[in-house]
């Protein structure tokens, strides 16, 4: 088991380097599976998400070469389909793997998957989909076995904008016969990068980015090597944690289209930011202001900022509401948050945040992988000494986090209990 040990009171100063976004490189590596020669990707973010991904991807019979800052991916000996029971319960976004074996291998096995605990999670609009696309699906046990003998391109009106859901029917059209088209898309950048991927690859996809995608299906698909887009939420994470420590920082090798409303948010409670293409500077105020906000899909306020944004806003001066729409179950981090002194309290999908002006040290326990990232943020603020444990959560999502804080002058170390 490990944890951090963090010192408040040091203000975030210097450079910080994004890395690979997660949830754009957890598709694409499914994706591979469709390809029958080699993917070579760049920029993919060695923390324990991925790893878990390409271990299944072993278990199916692909083979991982890594060679310095590129990952070389083989699906074309994969013959087994069916995604072990342990791996998937450890990570949701596993499901993804089944629209790549579906796509390319016509059957796939699985059980209902695991992942953070923010809500229900359920699967059922993949499982829709699947069927509107002519795969049988019998559920046994708890196990979903997914076959046919060919994929038809149909229209799928979903019934919400699924992240997961809108990439699982992309995988599983791509070498389908006629057009797919998908209404009510999610229009997340990772869904932009995943068409970007698979074009490469020599599919026919247009329209990722709005709320109708279609999916004309190919024959062939050829080797590719790509770059996956930077991790926005890595990225907002950053900027939230130099915003509370009243920092100075500079963010490089970001996209910062894709966090506007984040960046929108820390101006409004009173962060000074000089936003260009790739990078962003911020500095803090010395004290913050309250604001409300609401999580949306995109290009809404992301979900995934929702628990880093409002520790932010613990400490800041006034009363701020957010709203949750998307999971929930995404408030349980507050209770460990309200052990440091925070005054939240919380109605539904609503939360009440009383600004106080300074957070205490305490022990406290990730929750889940944002939520464990905010107690380490509202550490790096507290008075004395706050350990934040569990933070096996937080390395699933974030590359050498508390290195990438420490070289920004954070007092944070882990160790292992
Ligand atoms: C992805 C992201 C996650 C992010 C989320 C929303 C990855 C690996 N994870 O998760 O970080 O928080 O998008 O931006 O990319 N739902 C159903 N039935 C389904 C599928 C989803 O009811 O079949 C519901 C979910 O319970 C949730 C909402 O739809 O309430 C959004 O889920 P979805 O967009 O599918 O999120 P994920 O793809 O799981």
């Amino acid at each position: 088991m490990l944890r951090y040990i963090i010192k408040g009171g040091n203000k975030l100063e210097g450079e910080v380097k994004i890395s690979g976004s997660k949830n754009a490189s957890l598709p694409i590596i499914a994706a591979t599976i469709l390809n029958s020669g080699k993917s070579t990707l760049y920029n993919v973010p060695n923390i324990h998400d991925t790893q878990m991904m390409f271990e299944i991807l072993k278990k199916l019979g692909g083979k991982i070469e890594k060679k310095n800052n590129k990952i070389i991916i083989d699906t074309s000996k994969i013959n087994k389909f069916e995604i072990p029971e342990d791996l998937m319960r450890q990570m949701r976004s596993s499901v993804i793997l089944v629209g790549g074996l579906l796509g390319k291998h016509r059957k796939a096995t699985f059980s209902y998957p695991g992942g953070c605990d923010i809500g229900a999670r359920p699967i059922d609009l993949h499982l829709k989909s699947f069927e509107k696309l002519g795969i049988n699906i019998t559920k046994n046990y708890g196990n979903i076995s997914c076959i046919c003998d060919k994929i038809e391109g149909e229209k799928i009106d979903l019934d919400f904008p699924s992240v997961g859901a809108t990439e699982n029917i992309m995988l599983a059209s791509v070498l389908a016969v006629g057009t797919t088209v998908i209404n009510n898309a999610a229009r997340e950048p990772e869904i932009v990068d995943l068409q970007k991927f698979l074009n490469k690859m020599g599919a026919k996809i247009k329209g990722a980015g709005s709320n109708k995608i279609e999916i004309q299906g190919v024959r062939n698909l050829k080797d590719v090597s790509y770059n996956i887009m930077p991790d926005r939420i890595e990225a907002g994470t950053f900027l939230c944690a130099t915003a509370i420590t009243s920092g100075n920082t500079k963010l490089v090798d970001l996209n910062s289209e894709h966090i506007t409303p984040v960046i929108t948010k820390l101006e409004e409670a009173g962060c000074k930011l000089k936003v260009d293409k790739k990078t962003i500077e911020i500095i803090g105020p010395k004290r913050l202001k309250a604001i409300d906000l609401k999580t949306m899909p995109y290009p809404g306020f992301p979900t995934d900022m929702q628990s880093i944004m409002a520790t932010t806003l613990t400490v800041a001066k006034g009363t701020s509401v957010i709203v949750e729409n998307i999971f929930e179950n995404r408030f349980k981090y507050m209770q460990e948050l309200n052990r440091m002194g925070a005054k939240i309290s919380t109605e539904g999908k609503t939360a009440v945040i009383k600004g106080v002006r300074k957070l205490y040290g305490a022990n406290v326990k990730a929750t889940d992988l944002r939520g464990g990232a905010s107690m380490v943020i509202a550490g790096l603020v507290a008075k004395e000494i706050t350990t934040v444990e569990n933070i096996e959560y937080i390395l699933r999502g974030y590359e050498n986090f508390e290195n990438k804080l420490f070289k920004l002058n954070a007092n944070i170390r882990k160790e292992e209990i």
